[in-house]
């Protein structure tokens, strides 16, 4: 097992740790998200009850490998915790997200939880985030004058493919990867490309981390604020 696999399995095991029973959560998307789907189908044999919200076709699927109890919107539009991954997370705990293409319904369920928990190998923590590419859903219709508007912002854009063919959301929609280099202001450049016709969400999770797990010196920690933080 790789030194990052290894951290990713320790932080979705910790997650795991931040669930309680009875409580209704966020199923994230992604490998790190994996683990914890495993940790926590563990904890649910054992006799948890828990009911999870997905945030993407594979989230879905996760749930049905690890034997996870899920519920759609029309159970409850109230979840208790969030438990998702991150592709790069700055000291101020902002973060962009949707490598894995999941970012709008991510950013939906996000934000209906109580609190937002958010695991990470230490790869994804950053000084400033824009090193790895944002992406940039975009409705089909139109996208290539929606792709000008965006290229205004950030001429080294591309459309995202997945064999050869265009990358395609479980909204239908398309997604532009666009490779800022570094991001100063992620507020208001996500402001700026909500602003954009034809933009139906970006990858700028921007004041929705309450905490964050993480290995510090090897060690798990979780980080519940910016006064906890020690790399940038
Ligand atoms: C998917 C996401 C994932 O959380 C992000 O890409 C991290 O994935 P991984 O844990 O596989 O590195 O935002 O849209």
């Amino acid at each position: 097992m790789s030194e990052q696999d290894r951290q990713k399995q320790l932080v979705g095991e910790a997650a795991a740790g931040h669930v309680e029973d009875g409580m209704t959560i966020g199923l994230g998307t992604g490998s790190t998200v994996e683990r914890f789907a495993e940790s926590l189908g563990r904890r649910i044999a054992e006799g948890l009850s828990v009911r999870a919200l997905p945030t993407s076709e594979a989230s879905i699927d996760l749930a049905h490998r690890f034997d996870i109890p899920l519920i759609d919107w029309t159970v409850t539009t109230h979840l208790d915790l969030c438990i998702d991954g991150a592709d790069e997370v700055a000291p101020d705990l902002s973060m962009i997200k949707g490598g894995g293409g999941a970012l709008l319904w991510e950013k939906i369920v996000a934000s209906a939880a109580s609190r937002r928990l958010y695991i990470a190998d230490s790869s994804k923590l950053v000084g400033a985030l824009g090193t790895f590419p944002l992406p940039v859903e975009v409705v089909r219709f139109g996208h290539q004058a929606t792709a000008e508007k965006l290229a205004a912002h950030c001429p080294d854009l591309a459309r995202r493919e997945k064999g050869g063919e265009p990358f395609v959301t479980d909204s239908g929609n398309f997604i532009y990867d666009c490779r800022f280099g570094r991001i100063d202001d992620p507020a208001a450049l996500e402001a700026a490309l909500g602003a954009i016709p034809g933009v139906v969400e970006c990858g700028l999770f921007v004041g929705m981390a309450d905490s964050l797990i993480a290995l510090r010196d090897g060690v798990v920690v979780t980080v519940d604020g910016q006064t906890d933080v020690w790399w940038g």
